[in-house]
């Protein structure tokens, strides 16, 4: 375990190296020029909303707005200016990406780059500046209301990805605003909870995909997420905002708080934030009489004006004539969704029934509401207005239609999101009702069940059960979807279980009751389509998980530590219990902390995801990583250009990959470091290299992946800076975290 530090450290410290060099700061004589010309009036009224998703421009001085839209993947419909109503136009309909979790799974940042393209595209179609994502953050516990959002549990590969997307928005003349910046990592009470950390672990976990996207892509927007850090809120967070971002990290762009998420005037203007969204409570008329009264120098004032001109002056405006022309969503984006989709549907199990055999025009039974549900809305926040959406039995219908009967039934009720509190009469009034038509709906199931050759149970999640403003309670499918499995499995055991959820689903019982199981997440507007493609064999499938999926939730560690969920019904036991104590020991203090519902502890540092479970050695559902294909790999020849490393070398390994299967698949080899004689604690492994590798049957390639000696440094706590850990490494390179098929050993000097 990893020695952890005092609670309330100062996060300060700056890293030796030179910050990066933004191109942002290409623009400051010609800003020097702009400021001068402005009262304090104009420069204020930059600094707030001036309407729902718009901050103000300087018209005197023909600087345009600047204009955002959510994000992360697709372009949000256009709504009232000051109101989340949409508008109902016609052509604000947009391609609808699949979600993080589902770009996570293709472990490929040139999928992440088109997307961020695609994503691009369309904000320019619509007259947007700026992007409100990629959403970034680590998927630390499985219930994560975001989760789906997020891309994955590891830094690296989150990192790669968001430096990938980041690009592909960036080059293609629109912003992006990193969020939720930082450890936004549980949406219940995502609004009041202050995160208690280390900060190696914040170093080493949370905020690479963050550093990455501003030191390796120069991303122009960041977005302070609503939570406290270490007893600050982020957006008026010193430490995170001006030493951490922009003083070591080089950010020269503008910060934008997430709705609602700023508390203070000179706090936040001084400590780092540029936009006060969507209001002006703090940084407008208050923010004013703060100058006057001598609280905030001009000077502050003049730079947050600055941070937001480079980004002007980078981002070319599009005339208001120019936009909403056409319809948003394009071809060329609808098939970099689809895309990215066929290579996120990750297989888990596969005793045969996959690819399905349509030789003698089979009955295919599709069971589950799943298959005609819409992902790309539901629930609360940022959803998609889709031009169209392939529901999995759309793509099947599309796909083999003519090759297969296809008899449909819903199987089970689905979660609806709705607003508001609902009286006792009439929940219960709802719960019978539900329970009749679940009644007939099983018994419907069945019929179609017991009638088939094949059944497709198409369940899992959907937007009204992962959904941003709360953590689901449990992993467990929703709407008694086990139930009805089991029930099925005993009138037809000939089931392929497809789940299409954004996040980890307890597993148990589907696992058992399926002859092949698969994830194929919010798969966006062309997820039918790719599913079914993968289904039928067209595609290997080629996706691997970017989580662990537990055996069962309370493995899982903030979960095992009792650090999640907070809960004042706990915190009432444990204040008695440190009354009763004379001397408050520090693990009870720590448990009262964990129970108190604002206050989240991260005590299990940076063994999040696989570094828990690996280095704890706890058995796993699937590993991180996991992903079959319908082909089979061989890996040879296991090599390094050298036995010995400085800190400034490039390890460079080579492994040879062979298809010794019957069809093309994609192969995702991964590399994991593990440290043998370290000075101080690690977690068993981490990941710090990858490839996608396409391979057709019989093919050979020696593919070659680089881990520069750099990225295997630590967060010195005492030194406030990265330091280096020269010992012994075990090079393992494998099919997932669990599967490690080959190793070297290698030295750091
Ligand atoms: C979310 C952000 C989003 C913003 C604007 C907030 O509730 O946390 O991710 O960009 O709303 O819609």
């Amino acid at each position: 375990m990893i020695a952890f530090a005092a609670i309330a450290i100062p996060l300060t410290g700056f890293s030796a190296e030179k910050p990066h060099q933004s191109a942002l700061l290409q623009f400051d004589k010609q800003i020097d020029g702009i400021i001068s010309q402005m009262t304090l009036e104009e420069k204020v009224e930059m600094l707030h909303a001036k309407h729902m998703f718009v901050s103000a421009g300087i018209e005197r001085l023909g600087i345009a707005d600047m204009i955002f839209a959510d994000g992360p993947f697709g372009i949000r419909e256009e709504m009232q200016p000051d109101g989340w109503m949409g508008l109902g136009w016609e052509n604000d309909k947009a391609t609808f990406f699949p979600t993080g979790s589902a770009l996570a799974a293709t472990w490929s940042p040139e999928l992440a780059y088109q997307y961020g393209k695609g994503m691009a595209k369309e904000a320019r179609l619509r007259g947007k500046d700026m992007i409100l994502g990629p959403a970034i953050n680590i998927q630390r516990i499985p219930t994560g209301g975001r989760t789906y959002e997020y891309l994955s549990e590891d830094p690296f590969l989150s990192s790669k990805l968001s430096v990938q997307y980041t690009k592909g928005v960036q080059d293609n003349g629109v912003a992006v605003c990193l969020k939720h910046f930082a450890l936004n990592n549980q949406e219940n009470n995502r609004g009041t909870v202050n995160v208690i950390i280390g900060e190696r672990a914040m170093r080493e976990i949370y905020l690479p995909p963050f550093r990455a996207a501003v030191e390796e892509a120069d991303a122009y927007g960041i977005m302070p997420a609503y939570n406290k850090v270490n007893g600050w809120w982020c957006a008026e967070n010193d430490i995170l905002l001006n030493k951490i971002l922009r003083d070591e990290w080089g950010f020269a762009g503008m910060s934008i708080s997430d709705w609602g998420g700023t508390h203070s005037t000179v706090n936040s203007v001084k400590h780092g934030l540029n936009v006060e969204m969507p209001s002006k409570q703090y940084l407008g008329q208050a923010l004013i009489d703060s100058v006057k009264a001598g609280k905030v120098s001009e000077e502050i004032i003049n730079l947050r004006v600055r941070e937001i001109l480079r980004v002007r002056l980078a981002i070319k405006p599009i005339p208001a004539n120019e936009a909403n022309e056409e319809m948003t969503s394009q071809p060329a984006q609808q098939k970099i969704a689809y895309e990215v989709a066929c290579k996120s549907i990750v297989l888990l199990k596969n005793d045969g029934a996959l690819p399905l055999k349509l030789k003698n025009k089979p009955v295919i039974a599709v069971i589950g509401a799943n298959a005609t549900q819409i992902m790309g809305s539901g629930g609360l926040g940022a959803g998609v207005k889709t031009l169209y959406e392939v529901t999995p039995l759309e793509g099947l219908k599309n796909r083999i239609g003519d090759k297969a009967e296809i008899v449909y039934a819903q199987g089970y009720v689905p979660v609806v999101f709705t607003w508001g509190r609902k009286s006792p009469e009439q929940l219960d009034k709802e719960g019978r009702e539900k329970e009749l038509k679940t009644v007939e709906l099983t018994k419907e199931a069945l019929e179609v069940a017991a009638k088939a050759d094949i059944i497709l149970f198409i369940g899992g999640d959907n937007r009204s059960v992962e959904t941003e403003g709360s953590d689901r309670k449990d992993i467990f499918l929703p709407s008694g979807q086990d139930e009805l499995i089991k029930k099925i499995a005993e009138v037809n055991p000939n089931i392929v279980t497809i789940l299409t959820s954004g996040a980890p689903n307890d597993l148990n019982v589907v696992k058992t009751a399926s002859k092949a199981l698969l994830i194929s997440w919010f798969n966006g507007t062309e997820g039918g389509n790719a599913l079914a493609d993968v289904l039928v064999g067209n595609i290997s499938p080629s996706g691997r998980l970017p989580f662990t999926l537990p055996v069962k939730l309370e493995d899982s560690p903030a979960y095992a530590l009792g650090n999640y969920p907070q809960g004042k019904k706990n915190a009432d036991v444990f204040a008695k219990l440190v009354a009763e104590t004379e001397a408050v020991e520090k693990p009870k203090e720590d448990a009262l902390k964990s129970k108190d519902p604002n206050t989240a502890y991260y005590s299990e540092e940076s063994l999040v995801g696989y570094r828990w479970f690996d280095t704890k050695n706890l058995p796993v559902m699937y590993p991180f990583g996991y992903g079959l294909t319908y082909t089979t790999f061989e890996y040879a020849n296991l090599k390094t250009d050298k036995k010995k490393y400085g800190k400034n070398d490039v390890i460079t390994i080579s492994v040879e990959l062979k298809n010794t299967g019957k069809v093309a698949a994609d192969e995702v080899p991964q590399v994991y470091v593990h440290r043998i004689n370290p000075s101080v604690e690690w977690p068993e492994k981490e990941l710090k290299a990858f490839t996608r590798v396409p391979l057709n049957p019989g093919e050979s390639k020696t593919i070659t992946l680089e881990i520069p000696v750099k990225n295997l440094q630590y967060w010195n706590e005492k030194r406030k800076a990265w330091s280096d850990d020269l010992c012994n490494i075990e090079l393992q390179v494998g099919v997932s975290s669990g599967e490690i098929i080959l190793k070297k050993e290698i030295a750091l000097r």
